[in-house]
């Protein structure tokens, strides 16, 4: 079996972390039930370029059980976890091709190996998959493909308005029960146990500047404000400014959040979200951090430009000392913070996401006929399914609708 990985020998560790994914994502393990019995994958083959997580594997191990041949690769060269990768290798057959750190090069041909594989589903979180196959016109026997993120919905959307796109693409991000939970209480909870990790410093009291109001950044701003922060929210939607003032947050532009701002976070997925005018005004001491996909939103070229030198101050963590004495530090290279300081989304999001992702690949076998070119949400019944399952193995009960009450729903001239 080809593969590329860190070390074999990591295998041990690794596959500690799967089993206690696997133990804390029960919707998955419901479908990788249904996916054993029925095999409706069989033969199928599967590439997918997503995060090297022990919550990954756990999604390749259920996309096999139903029958597939899968690869993976890396979606970031920072998020990869090696003994995760070398377990997936060596206890459960799956070939990996990714390193650690691996640099842009290493990276790109690890997707090329993952395309060579000329996949009949792709997986991506973030978009790179699928446009290394665009660019290298090898779209050709993909029946479909499906995209874990924002960043790489909003890339789609924008090849679907080219006419770019050559083959559908599912939209997980955009079911209810991965964009509510995993971006939102995922992205929340693993961006402060990232910044956590990395600097170990008090988050209480501090001013913490949240930049971009969409799931993500609620999830933020939210679990800042629950460690004690005053938080300040950067906005150019005027309707998510107006949610997150009204949610009690103080919202003002980052310029003028860059004065007195001690923590920052970008979660927008644009560029120069802080750029060198915001760059120039930061008090000393400011940490930087992203929670967006690519590592474009911190200027990092204005902060070099700016520095006298630069210093490794925790691993995790560079100092910038710039030319004018202040001391600005940046954690993770501006990539992902919670998948390189931490360990991204707990499981027990995840499982929701990936339950997604594994419906979505049989949603495109058995759909593939009707499918266009273009960009889909999954059907509100898998939503729901999913949304069922997960409150199952929450143990928590709801009510449903009278014969009565559905009546009256559906029946306009009934008002009172
Ligand atoms: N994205 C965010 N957290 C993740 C995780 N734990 N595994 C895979 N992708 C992720």
């Amino acid at each position: 079996m080809e593969y590329k990985i860190r070390d074999i020998d990591l295998a041990v560790e690794g596959s500690r972390k799967i089993g206690w994914a696997l133990e804390h994502m029960p919707v998955l393990a419901k479908i990788r039930e249904d996916f054993a019995k029925n095999r409706p994958l069989k033969g199928v083959k599967i590439a997918a370029c997503l995060h090297v997580t022990p919550e990954t594997a756990a999604l390749m191990i259920t996309l096999r059980e139903g029958g597939a041949e899968v690869r993976l690769t890396a979606s970031n060269p920072l998020s990869t976890k090696d003994d995760v990768a070398a377990s997936l290798v060596k206890d459960h057959g799956v070939p990996v091709f990714a390193i650690h750190g691996e640099d842009r090069e290493s990276y790109y041909e690890n997707i090329e190996r993952a395309a060579s594989f000329n996949p009949q589903i792709t997986m991506d979180d973030g978009g790179d998959l699928t446009t290394y196959l665009h660019q290298n016109g090898l779209t050709g026997g993909v029946l479909g493909g499906t995209e874990e993120t924002t960043t790489g919905v909003i890339r789609f959307r924008a090849m679907e308005r080219d006419g770019a796109l050559m083959y559908p693409i599912i939209a997980v991000n955009d079911s209810r029960t991965k964009y509510l939970f995993d971006n939102r209480y995922g992205t929340g909870q693993s961006t402060i146990d990232g910044i956590l990790r990395a600097t170990n410093l008090l988050i209480a009291g501090s001013n913490f500047v949240v930049c971009g109001y969409g799931w993500c950044g609620r999830g933020v701003a939210m679990r800042a404000r629950g460690m004690g922060a005053r938080v300040i929210v950067t906005e150019v939607d005027p309707i998510k400014a107006l949610e997150a003032h009204m949610d009690g947050f103080t919202v003002m532009p980052i310029e003028r959040a860059a004065e007195i701002g001690d923590f920052f976070v970008t979660v927008t997925g644009d560029k120069n979200v802080i750029g060198r005018s915001a760059i120039e005004k930061l008090k000393s001491g400011a940490i930087l951090a992203n929670s967006g996909h690519f590592d474009v939103e911190i200027d990092k070229k204005a902060l070099y430009d700016l520095a006298e030198r630069v210093e490794e101050a925790r691993p995790q963590v560079k100092r910038f000392i710039l030319k004018d004495g202040r001391k600005i530090y940046l954690l993770s290279d501006a990539r992902l913070v919670n998948l390189s300081a931490a360990e991204g989304h707990p499981p027990t999001v995840m499982d929701m996401s990936f339950a997604n992702q594994a419906l979505a690949a049989l949603y495109i076998l058995e759909n593939s006929d009707k499918l266009e070119n273009r960009v889909y949400t999954l059907p509100y019944e898998i939503d729901e399914r999913i949304a069922r399952l997960k409150l199952e193995s929450l143990g928590v009960e709801i009510d449903s609708l009278t014969p009565e009450q559905k009546r009256y729903l559906e029946n306009w001239r009934e008002g009172t």
